[in-house]
C-alpha cells in the first residue's frame, strides 16, 4: 500500500528520473517548500488512536513516524504484518494518509523486540515488511541495503529542509546493564536499566550508516531534521539513548562539526513523554525535541532526571510534535511545539536558524 495517497507532482517527475542531481534517488528530492512537519512515536495498534484527529487538523505537509509505530514484539512475521494492518485500518491514520506523505523509521517494538539491537533474528524480513507498509518502492536503495535509514531534501536553496531518519536498531551493540539496586536508582531519580558503555568497539549506527550519514551531512541544507528513535541528548535517567554509547554520541556531535553541517535539530521518541533538551557539546547549540507517545504515556519516566531539559515541563499525556518553519521572517526560525489530544500546545520553543551554525 502506498502512503503517498495525494501524489505530489514532484514524485511524478522523480519517477521519470528527470531534474535530479546525480546520485539522488527518485524519492529523495522535492522542490516543495515545507512549513509544517508533524512527527510522533509510540502508538499502540491495540489502543484507540484519537491523536490522529489533532494531527490532521494542523494540516502537516509531512508526517515523520519515528519509531514504535506499532508494538510488533514478535519473531512471527505474519503477526508483524497483521499488526501493521491494524494500524493501517485506524480511521485516524487513514485520514492522515489522505493529508500528507508519511516517512518512517523504526524503534525496538516495530523492529521486533523490546530494546532490540543487531542480534534480532528476523531483522531482514522485518525490514521488508516495514518498507511494504510505508509504500517504499521496490527500486528504493532502502530495499537493498541493511537497515531502514534514509534521507530526503525538500525545497530550493535558502528554504531547503533535509530530513534524515536514522536506524538505531539494525546495527546497534548491546547496551551495558545497570546493576545498582532499586533503592539506589530511586535515590538518584533514575528509571532505566542501562549505564554508559565505554567499549570502543560498541556501535549505534554501524560503519555503513556512519559513512552514509557523513555524505548526507555534506549536502547543502538550511534546516536538517535528524530523526533518532531514541533520545540523543537526555541520557542520565538510564533508559535507552545515545548516552549509553558516549563515544558514539561524541562521534555524532563531532561529525556535525567536521562536515560543517549547519541547521541540525534532532527529533526523538521512545520514552512515553515529550520534552526539549539542549547541549553545548556540539559545534553550536544542539536541540533534541522528543515527542512520545501517540498513545502511550508514562508520567513516572517524565519525572526522572534530565539536566539537559530546557522545556518548562516534560509532558506525559498523548502528544505529537509539530515543527513550524517561518521562512519569511527577517530571521527565519523553526518553532517546536508539543500538541496534545485537545490540540493544546503543551511545550513551545522557537529557534532561529542563524543560531544553528558555528559562530
Ligand atoms: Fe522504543
Amino acid at each position: 500500500m502506498t502512503h503517498f495517497c495525494r501524489i505530489p507532482g514532484w514524485l511524478g517527475i522523480s519517477v521519470l528520473g528527470w531534474l535530479l542531481p546525480a546520485g539522488v534517488s527518485a524519492e529523495e528530492t522535492s522542490p516543495q517548500v515545507l512549513e509544517r512537519i508533524a512527527f510522533g512515536s509510540c502508538g499502540s495498534q491495540d489502543k484507540p488512536q484519537p491523536i490522529w484527529d489533532e494531527v490532521v487538523k494542523v494540516k502537516p505537509e509531512l508526517f515523520l513516524a519515528i519509531g514504535d509505530n506499532i508494538y510488533g514484539d514478535t519473531t512471527d512475521m505474519d503477526v508483524m504484518k497483521a499488526k501493521y494492518t491494524e494500524l493501517g485500518a485506524k480511521p485516524g491514520y487513514a485520514a492522515l494518509r489522505k493529508t500528507c506523505p508519511v516517512l518512517a523509521t523504526w524503534d525496538d517494538h516495530d523492529y521486533g523486540v523490546n530494546d532490540g539491537g543487531a542480534g534480532y533474528s528476523r531483522k531482514v524480513e522485518s525490514q521488508q515488511i516495514m518498507l511494504d507498509f510505508y509504500g517504499v518502492p521496490a527500486d528504493s536503495p532502502r530495499r537493498k541495503r541493511a537497515g531502514v535509514y534514509e534521507s530526503w531534501r525538500f525545497g530550493p536553496e535558502g528554504k531547503r529542509v533535509q530530513i534524515i531518519l536514522l536506524d538505531l536498531r539494525y546495527f546497534r551493540s548491546r547496551a551495558s546493564k545497570d546493576t545498582r539496586s532499586a533503592e539506589e536508582k530511586a535515590r538518584l531519580n533514575l528509571v532505566g536499566w542501562y549505564v554508559p558503555s565505554e567499549d570502543p568497539a560498541a556501535t549505534v549506527l554501524g560503519a555503513d550508516q556512519w559513512a552514509w550519514l557523513e555524505a548526507q551531512l555534506r549536502m547543502p541544507a538550511d534546516l536538517r531534521i535528524i530523526g533518532s528513535s531514541t533520545q540523543v541528548i537526555a541520557s542520565e535517567k538510564g533508559m535507552e539513548s545515545w548516552g549509553n554509547f558516549p563515544l558514539e554520541r561524541k562521534r555524532l556531535y563531532d561529525l556535525i562539526g567536521r562536515t560543517g553541517a549547519n541547521g541540525v535539530v534532532f527529533i526523538s521518541g521512545d520514552v512515553h513523554f515529550s520534552e526539549i533538551s539542549r547541549t553545548d557539546e556540539g559545534p553550536y547549540p544542539l536541540f533534541d525535541f522528543t515527542s512520545s507517545g501517540l498513545t502511550n504515556s508514562h508520567p513516572g519516566w517524565a519525572a526522572a532526571v534530565n539536566p539537559h531539559r530546557v522545556s518548562p515541563v516534560a509532558y506525559a499525556g498523548p502528544n505529537f510534535g509539530l515543527l513550524q518553519i517561518d521562512w519569511g521572517a527577517a530571521a527565519p526560525a523553526v518553532t517546536m511545539e508539543t500538541r496534545t489530544l485537545t490540540g493544546a500546545v503543551a511545550i513551545s520553543q522557537k529557534i532561529q536558524l542563524s543560531d544553528l551554525k558555528k559562530k
